[in-house]
């Protein structure tokens, strides 16, 4: 397949994505989170595609996106052996969906309907409603989820524009569905409904006190917290884990990267330093790398999320040999943005 460039979304190119998709293409879409790589999600060869594009390992489930709560009900099963509703998950269910559209990612129990390259054969299924006006139209104009990881190589760094969708997979897909940089720029929260209460697997813009707020008391997953962010490490503990994907691994630049608090110089001698800053840095400061670049005017977190991974990108393409990154209080969205400085500097 020749490279595909950005195509910019309009009425007529998602109607021309639905089509594709529903011919068992693969078209990468924009969602508010990071661009996916999708898949009609009832197409067991459309989604094995999915896997081999990205070099994924086939037991790290795909995330089913769907146009409303309601579009997700023939995916999900909220009843028990004998039939009756069950009545904690369904409570579960309509706190979770409060949030959608949005960049919550919901672990339920699946429905029969739901086929096993989805779900690497799990009993359940992640169920995402995004909020991005053009993947809901598409959503919209398709008769079945969209089954899509982050349209990136296994193990490298999410695309948070349609341009680094084409720099590494643009010879993998029918379609690039152009829908504008993406507006939070880190991959959603995921949650698992328990009969014992929610469990945070991920963080994400949806944030652990946002939770909380909603559901009382939430978990944070002991087996994904040393993980959580990426989810397409090869880790031959997998099977065993439950969320098979969560896994230490590094949405990683290829250079390496130190936080500034754990920042020696007289570890890396002869080498050049990059820095990826929250806010503007003095010049003093800023003398001591040859590339530099500012998140945020202001330091607001909000904007440090969505630019963070285009500056890893960045970063890599710089003169630099090793990146310095700024931290900030794990807290809020806090959580998530170190969650996944963390991994990438692992
Ligand atoms: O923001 C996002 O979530 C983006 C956009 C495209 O929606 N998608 C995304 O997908 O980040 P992916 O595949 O890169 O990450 C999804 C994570 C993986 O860690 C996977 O293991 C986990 O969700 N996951 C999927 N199904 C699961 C399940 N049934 N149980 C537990 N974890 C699951
Ligand atoms: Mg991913």
């Amino acid at each position: 397949m020749s490279s595909s460039s950005p195509t910019p979304a309009s009425d007529e190119s998602i109607e021309h994505a639905a089509k594709l998709l529903a011919a068992g293409k693969l078209v990468a879409v924009p969602t508010e989170t990071v661009y996916g790589l999708g898949a009609d999600a009832t197409a067991a060869d459309a989604v094995r595609a999915i896997f081999q594009a990205k070099g994924r390992p086939a037991n790290n489930p795909l995330i089913l996106h769907v146009a409303s709560a309601q579009a997700a009900l023939p995916w999900i099963n909220v009843f028990d052996s004998s039939g009756k509703p069950i009545d904690w998950l369904l409570h579960q269910w309509e706190l979770a969906s409060t949030f959608w559209p949005g960049p919550l990612t919901v672990v339920v129990p699946k429905s029969p309907a739901v086929i096993d390259a989805v779900t690497a054969g799990a009993a359940t299924v992640a169920i995402r409603v995004p909020n991005h006006p053009v993947m809901l139209a598409l959503l919209n104009k398709c008769d079945f989820p969209i089954a899509a990881p982050s349209a990136n190589p296994s193990n490298y760094v999410s695309p948070t524009r349609a341009q680094h969708v084409q720099s590494a997979l643009g010879d993998k897909v029918a379609m690039i569905l152009d829908g504008g940089p993406c507006r939070c720029g880190l991959e959603s929260t995921i949650i698992r409904l328990r009969p014992e209460g929610v469990e945070l697997l991920r963080p994400g813009a949806v944030s652990l006190e946002q939770l909380e707020a909603v559901f009382g008391s939430v978990t944070q997953s002991q087996a994904t917290s040393p993980d959580p962010g990426n989810s397409d490490a090869d880790d031959s503990t997998a099977k065993a884990m439950p969320a098979p994907g969560m896994l230490r691994k590094h949405y990683s630049p290829r250079k390496p990267m130190v936080t500034l608090d754990a920042f020696d110089p007289r570890r890396f001698p002869g080498q050049r330093f990059g820095r990826i800053a929250f806010a503007p840095l003095a010049d003093a400061e800023a003398s001591n790398y040859v590339w530099m670049q500012v998140l945020s005017d202001s330091g607001n977190l909000t904007e440090v999320a969505s630019q963070l991974y285009g500056a890893l990108r960045d970063a890599d393409e710089s003169l630099c040999d090793v990146i310095v990154i700024d931290t900030c209080p794990r807290n809020g969205l806090g959580r998530a943005i170190m969650d996944r400085i963390d991994r990438a500097c692992s």
